[in-house]
């Protein structure tokens, strides 16, 4: 089961998608991630959103004019997702499963994005494997963007992977880090509890 199943059981979706609605009602940019990933790859690309939860960061993608598909293994935060963009695909997944020819999906992702703390979240002892999964289907040179929380202040849980496991997982799959950053803003990194890593896959 993964870290996010346990901390909500499965229900959280409306009050996942309630919490960021009130966020943005009282004017903070919730589009932080969909901006960033906009700077990488040109409007027109093949973005994957792996965990994506309620669909907040990929709706605001394919409003960008990204192609985009979304994958989560949350039922209830996929119902929020379907119900508010029900025109773009999202499937029920499990990211260490993940084949996009079994679901009927091309691979060759220009950018694959896991934001809102997706890796600390997963099933433990399936980072690799996920890292893996994600990296494979990425295009020549494609990039694998990930923001997550290192310490307590920054997780829902107690923390798990660190950037050391989580770029060794990344080099084991081929991806070679470019960036990072502390903010979804491109603040640099300077060592704190959170972190944006960009890798890439070789060209
Ligand atoms: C905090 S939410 C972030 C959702 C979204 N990316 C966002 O930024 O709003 C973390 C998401 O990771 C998903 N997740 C965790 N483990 C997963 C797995 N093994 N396969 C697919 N999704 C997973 C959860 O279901 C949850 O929707």
């Amino acid at each position: 089961m993964s870290r996010w199943q346990e901390l909500t059981g499965g229900t959280s979706g409306g009050e996942y998608a309630a919490r960021f609605e009130a966020l943005a009602r009282g004017g903070k940019d919730v589009h932080g991630e969909a901006a960033f990933c906009s700077a990488l790859v040109p409007a027109g690309a093949r973005v994957l959103d792996a965990g994506c939860g309620t669909g907040r960061v990929m709706i605001r993608l394919a409003e960008l004019g990204y192609d985009c598909v979304g994958i989560d293994l949350d039922a209830s935060m996929l119902d929020v997702a379907r119900a508010q963009a029900p025109q773009l695909p999202w499937f029920e997944t499990d990211l260490a499963d993940f084949d996009p020819a079994r679901l009927g999906v091309a691979a060759g992702f220009d950018l694959v994005v896991a934001a809102g703390n997706v890796l600390p979240l997963l099933t433990p002892g399936t980072e690799a494997t996920v890292v893996a999964r994600l990296a494979a289907v990425l295009v020549p040179g494609g990039l694998l963007v990930a923001g997550f929380g290192l310490d307590a202040a920054h997780l829902p849980v107690p923390p798990t992977i660190t950037l050391p496991e989580y770029d060794a997982h990344c080099a084991a799959a081929g991806l070679t880090l470019v960036d990072r950053f502390a903010t979804w803003d491109a603040v640099p990194y300077d060592g704190g509890g959170y972190a944006v890593s960009v890798h890439r896959a070789a060209p």
